[in-house]
């Protein structure tokens, strides 16, 4: 099924002598690494491309605040709770920005969060799995959020201006995410015998689903080839999942911990390590909505929209009396 997929998604990729001259100026100024900015013209299959990959993004950053939240009345300290509670904020910060940066390409922030719950749009796989002890938000924001940053850094060099400039301020607010999570891990693994085997068991758990965070093998990604064309993905997905597999085994070792890999080692000939086979029967049942988390996580999402209905109206309200009271001339 995958194979016919790709082949689709490198039929999508139109060879210039297929391109009107919109699409061939519009290529053209890609290719010279010129932003495209919302007013310009661009072909609907690249704004379709940007709204499902910014929606799904912002999805993530919203849904990804559950699995921590989980763990803010239980931090063990009032500075590690402190720490985790803006964590979580920037996340609402960042999901605001994406979705900020989608209702630019013409859809509402309704229609996205209509998607999420429906359950049409996709968030993040990662988000998907419980966080059973502390260490695990040691573990989300060292391999969570190290892979989000490994993923967004180049998307602060994409085509599209708004989505490029969002990334610019994510990543500098997800090193901070990263540095928190590490430091959780590096407590625990100076601390007792107990505590560092909550830190390995975190590890066991968060290793395979964060490498899966950069989507199916290159082989099988349905969108990467056009997404490359455009210069949306600037690298492929098992490059940067190879990137965090580099990245993260000497900081592993430097805590002291093992990566759940038997297959790992460092391959000198090719400069990075080797790795063991991801379970992608895992990851599409994640995607099915099988995971372990999928439906208390979209469950979550639509009872917080439906609570937060009253709020929207009086919003909507206020905002309407106050239009009227413009319109009309009277003092505001
Ligand atoms: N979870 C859920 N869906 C995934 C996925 C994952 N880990 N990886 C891939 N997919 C989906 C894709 O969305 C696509 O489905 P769709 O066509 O219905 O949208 C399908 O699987 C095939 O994958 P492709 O590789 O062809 O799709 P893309 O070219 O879109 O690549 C991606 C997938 C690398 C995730 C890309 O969309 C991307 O870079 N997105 C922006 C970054 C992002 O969304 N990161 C999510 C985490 S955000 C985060 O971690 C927040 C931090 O603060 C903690």
């Amino acid at each position: 099924m995958y194979a016919q997929l790709v082949e689709t998604g490198l039929k999508q990729v139109r060879a210039a002598a297929d391109m009107d001259a919109d699409e061939r100026a519009f290529q053209a100024r890609i290719d010279d690494g010129i932003k495209i900015e919302p007013k310009d013209w661009m072909p609907e299959a690249y704004r379709k491309t940007l709204i499902r990959q910014i929606s799904q993004h912002a999805h993530s950053e919203i849904v990804g605040q559950l699995p921590e939240g989980n763990w803010v009345t239980r931090a063990p300290t009032l500075q590690r709770k402190s720490i985790l509670l803006a964590k979580i904020q920037d996340e609402a910060g960042h999901g605001l920005y994406l979705y900020s940066a989608a209702e630019t390409l013409g859809v509402s922030r309704d229609e996205l969060l209509a998607a999420l719950h429906s359950g049409k749009a996709k968030y993040s796989s990662i988000f998907n799995y419980p966080t059973l002890s502390w260490a695990d938000m040691g573990a989300i924001g060292w391999l969570v959020d190290g892979s989000a940053i490994i993923n967004q850094i180049p998307l602060c060099r994409c085509s599209y201006g708004p989505y490029a400039r969002a990334m610019i301020r994510v990543c500098k607010e997800e090193s901070f995410h990263a540095r928190q999570g590490y430091d959780i891990m590096l407590a625990l693994c100076n601390g007792s015998a107990a505590q560092k085997a909550m830190a390995q068991d975190a590890l066991n758990r968060w290793w395979w689903p964060s490498l899966m965070m950069f989507g199916p093998s290159d082989a099988d990604s349905v969108n990467s080839a056009q997404s490359s064309a455009w210069r949306i993905k600037l690298f492929s997905n098992d490059e940067l999942r190879q990137r965090m597999v580099d990245q993260t085994v000497p900081q592993a070792e430097f805590l002291g911990l093992t990566v759940p890999d038997p297959d790992l080692r460092w391959n000198a000939a090719r400069g990075h390590y080797d790795f063991g086979a991801i379970d992608w029967a895992e990851f599409h049942q994640v995607l099915k909505g099988n995971g372990p988390c999928n439906r208390e996580r979209l469950q979550t999402r639509v009872q917080a929209w439906d609570d937060g209905a009253w709020f929207r109206e009086a919003l909507v309200a206020h905002a309407d009396k106050q239009a009227a009271r413009a319109a009309s001339g009277e003092p505001q």
